[in-house]
């Protein structure tokens, strides 16, 4: 106990399950490159303001250079007994330079220190889910594209409502996901300060030069305020929310996949690498990888939640509650990442069965709002021209038929206004073609969509 940084003050150590329960050095020792970055600008700067001798900063960046390369060849031995990630380092530090290595921590406390290490961790780990997203919708665009004028029944309370095409069904994902990146993109924003200068919470007596730091760092800005600064993890619970938002899209498109790729609707194929199977029921084919996103998609909504109960009532300025943070929001990061990959190869496995969904869209009276918009381009107020279609949509329910089915003689029973034009409208593809405005379905409109959505991404 006598080699903690800290164990001056006390008459006996720590008790041995205290030691466990607090030390987090088991899941922050993956904040080390970032801690290393974080000491060396600090260092840096301690130099250049003469704090401490320039011979001490070469020290420090040697010593810290032959770390980081111990920490990379997995060599490098971490101790419960110290505590975490940023004393752990600190000890080989001092063990490897002496004197040097115990002057790094002037100016500085372990509060600015982790949530700079955590904010230099976030920024890089967001940097990598707009990246995630970028490939997940260029996966999506090329099979929008393979599927602009592909007919599909489009639902309304899962029945069927109107047919659109599936590259326009897919192009809502497009949007969705378009949201999800500029989230991540702003939360970034606010990511990108440096809390590291207000030291334990009140700022530090010794002339340090904050722009500095940050500048070596790559932030935008210093935190404002020092007690905020070491307390707040607002920026943590930003991404997680806008984690938490990604994969509720993403459980809602995988909702579809399961749907449409089981028997009953036969609309696609998952490619069997994406699938397993039953070891009892040899037929099985099971769309675990949908099925586990949308899973997965609670255990991050759980993460969100637990980060803002973390934060909630918690007293100015740092407490130990904030060790607290990071399982959530690693776990949170892992999860969306690796979401986000074996979505887009999945996407790229998916086969379409388009006799499938244009069965499915000519069931349900796909149709029957054109034959009302029919009625009412021949002069038929709309509230009336619905009756009409709804009498029409009764009558062949009891015939078992579809409307596209019944003669022209009995349709002109319904309104006098239907003549045998009526047939083109009554077909999917009028249907289709009829909705041709931006954000509309028709198969000219998706392919400007994508061509749209292909330069935002490039
Ligand atoms: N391991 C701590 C954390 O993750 C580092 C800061 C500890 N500060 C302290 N005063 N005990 O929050």
């Amino acid at each position: 106990a006598k080699d903690k940084a800290w164990s001056g003050r006390f008459k006996e150590p720590v008790a041995e399950l205290v030691k466990r329960y607090t030390a987090s050095v088991d899941f922050d020792k993956r904040l080390a490159e970032f801690d290393i970055q974080g000491s060396l600008a600090h260092a840096r700067m301690l130099g250049k303001q003469g704090i401490i001798s320039h011979e001490d900063v070469s020290a420090i960046e040697q010593g810290l250079a032959a770390i980081l390369q111990e920490i990379r060849a997995g060599e490098f031995e971490w101790l419960l007994d110290l505590e975490d990630v940023h004393l752990n380092i600190e000890k080989r530090l001092t063990d490897k330079i002496g004197d040097a290595g115990k002057r790094l921590h002037t100016g500085r406390s372990r509060n600015d220190q982790v949530a700079t290490d955590v904010r230099l961790w976030l920024r890089a780990t967001t940097d990598d889910v707009i990246a995630g997203i970028r490939g997940l919708q260029a996966s999506l665009l090329d099979l929008a594209d393979a599927h602009s004028d592909t007919v599909m029944p489009g639902f309304t309370h899962l029945q069927v409502a109107q047919p659109v095409t599936f590259g326009h069904h897919l192009l809502a994902y497009f949007e969705m996901l378009q949201r999800d990146a500029e989230r991540f993109a702003d939360a970034r924003k606010r990511i990108n300060r440096l809390p590291l200068g207000a030291a334990a919470l009140a700022g530090t007596s010794y002339p340090i030069d904050r722009e500095y730091v940050a500048q070596q760092l790559g932030f935008d800005a210093v935190c404002q305020n020092s007690l905020d600064a070491v307390s707040d993890r607002d920026f943590a619970i930003e991404f997680t929310a806008a984690a938490a938002l990604l994969m509720t899209h993403l459980s809602r498109f995988s909702e579809e996949l399961i749907l449409w790729s089981s028997p009953r609707f036969g609309f696609i194929d998952i490619a069997d690498r994406f699938c397993t199977g039953s070891s009892i029921m040899p037929q099985k084919k099971n769309p675990d990888v949908p099925e586990l996103v949308r899973g997965k998609t609670g255990r991050v909504n759980g993460h969100l939640v637990a980060l803002l109960t973390l934060m909630k009532s918690q007293p100015l300025a740092y407490n130990k509650d904030n060790q607290e943070d990071k399982e959530p929001l690693f776990d949170t990061a892992d999860t969306i990442l690796v979401t986000l990959q074996i979505y887009a190869d999945m996407l790229r496995g998916i086969k379409v069965d388009k006799a499938a969904m244009r069965a499915a869209a000519s069931e349900g009276f796909a149709t029957a709002t054109d034959l009302a918009d029919y009625l009412v381009k021949k002069g038929t107020p709309f509230r009336d021209a619905h009756e009409v279609v709804a009498l029409a949509v009764r009558y062949a329910v009891e015939k078992g038929c579809d409307l596209s089915d019944l003669p022209l003689a009995e349709l002109q029973k319904f309104s006098t206004q239907i003549s045998d034009d009526v047939y083109a409208v009554l077909t999917l593809e009028g249907s289709l073609a009829s909705r041709n405005h931006i954000g509309g379905t028709a198969p000219e409109q998706v392919r400007l969509a994508i061509g749209r959505a292909r330069q935002a991404l490039a």
